[in-house]
């Protein structure tokens, strides 16, 4: 059985916490044969800054170049709001997505059945629910020049932000996009908004040309970003995969994640190139949620995020689907059975902390095995 390098990088505030309860289940994985992990673990954020003077260390970030994927907890927390801007924890995530050039993001959006009534939508709309929002995360509008504001006449002033995107830049995330649908519903909808933006209008020829000599084996549409979000809220299980830049990337991203759970169930991978000689590709798995410093050191955080986030490690960087689909089966076992942490916590239901929602994890897998 090959050995998967896993390097965990747990950070600050209820990072370590999640962190462990992650390492219980990967202890579990391996002790019942589903999977050989080589585990490596190191600083990132505060933690590290406090230890080294840096967010990350160049040892930490070979660490990083050498492993098979990375989960990231969480960095940041009030304690250094004071620090240099370079050095702030915030910096090593940063440096980690930038080195490693993680240009697609991905946000699942799941709808465990035992929290569907907690849903913004009816049941029925969200029950069974899973889309996979793919984002590119490293170009567009965020990081297009010029990027600008200047003085113009009578004291007004102009503001100028660039979305450049070249094609490339669309033909990789397409593919990323095309090869995750087929270990799913195999369908694609790519949206954009050629109707008034140019980057729009090659976002569509290119992903339409990717589609068209490499993915024909999978359904792809064409969707405005704005009609794609009223659909998104009106018809959300239409969807399987879902492209896009940058910018609707993020806004559509954080409406599909909140169509179905609380901060502390969602998680996320960023994937970058596939390395030549390895035949890997670069993945960061880590929850959607920050360090949470209101409730750090409590014992209360949801790992779920961060074991989701494993789930995600397992399916698309171990090719271990079906031990992902295992442990979600076993978070939604656990919810169905009325464990709940405070986040998701309702009248009627049992409520835990953090190490008992690992542990009934590991039991639900337990009774599957
Ligand atoms: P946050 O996600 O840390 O917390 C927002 C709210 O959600 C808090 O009330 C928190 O208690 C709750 N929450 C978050 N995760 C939870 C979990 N697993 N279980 C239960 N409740 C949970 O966002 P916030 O407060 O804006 O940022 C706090 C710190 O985290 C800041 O320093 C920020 O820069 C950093 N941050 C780091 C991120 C990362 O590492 N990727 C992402 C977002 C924020
Ligand atoms: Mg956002």
């Amino acid at each position: 059985m090959a050995t998967h390098k896993l390097l965990l990088l747990p950070g600050d505030g209820i990072g370590p916490e999640v962190m462990a309860e992650v390492k219980k289940v990967v202890g579990w994985l391996d002790s019942h044969g589903f999977a050989s992990f080589s585990i490596e673990e190191d600083l990132v954020g505060g933690a590290a800054y406090d230890e080294y003077g840096v967010p990350i260390t160049d040892e930490a970030m070979a660490r990083a170049f050498n492993a098979d994927a990375i989960l990231l907890g969480a960095v940041g927390g009030t304690k250094w709001a004071n620090v240099a801007f370079e050095v702030r924890p915030e910096a090593g995530l940063l440096r980690l997505r930038k080195d490693l050039q993680l240009f697609a993001n991905l946000r699942p959006a799941m709808c465990y059945p035992a929290l569907a009534d907690a849903s913004s939508l009816k049941r029925d709309l969200v029950e069974g629910l899973d889309v996979l929002i793919v984002r590119e995360l490293t170009g567009g509008v965020y990081f297009g020049e010029p990027k600008t504001i200047t003085d113009i006449a009578d004291g007004q002033k102009r503001a100028v932000d660039t979305q450049v995107y070249e094609s490339y830049e669309i033909e990789r995330i397409a593919r990323v996009a095309f090869e995750l649908a087929r270990t799913r519903s195999n369908r694609v909808v790519s949206t954009e908004k050629h109707n008034v933006m140019k980057t729009g209008v090659l976002w569509k020829q290119v992903v339409s040309e990717v589609h068209g000599s490499e993915y024909g084996d999978v359904a792809l549409e064409h969707q405005l970003a704005d009609s794609c979000g009223m659909q998104l809220v009106r018809n959300p299980k239409q969807f399987d995969v879902i492209v896009t830049d940058n910018l609707f990337g993020d806004i559509l991203s954080d409406v599909a994640a909140m169509l179905t759970g609380s901060l502390g169930m969602l998680p996320s991978a960023s994937l970058g190139g596939v390395e030549e000689i390895s035949g890997r590709r670069r993945a960061l798995y880590e929850p959607v949620h920050g360090a949470a410093p209101d409730i750090a050191g409590k014992g209360i955080a949801n790992p779920i995020a961060m074991i989701g986030s494993l789930a995600m490690a397992l399916r698309y960087s171990f090719g271990l689907g079906e031990a992902a689909d295992k442990l979600e089966a076993a978070i939604s076992g656990v919810l169905a059975d009325g464990y709940r942490t405070a986040d998701i916590y309702s009248d009627g239901m049992k409520k835990i902390g953090t190490s008992e929602m690992g542990d009934a994890i590991l039991a639900e897998l337990g009774k599957a095995a």
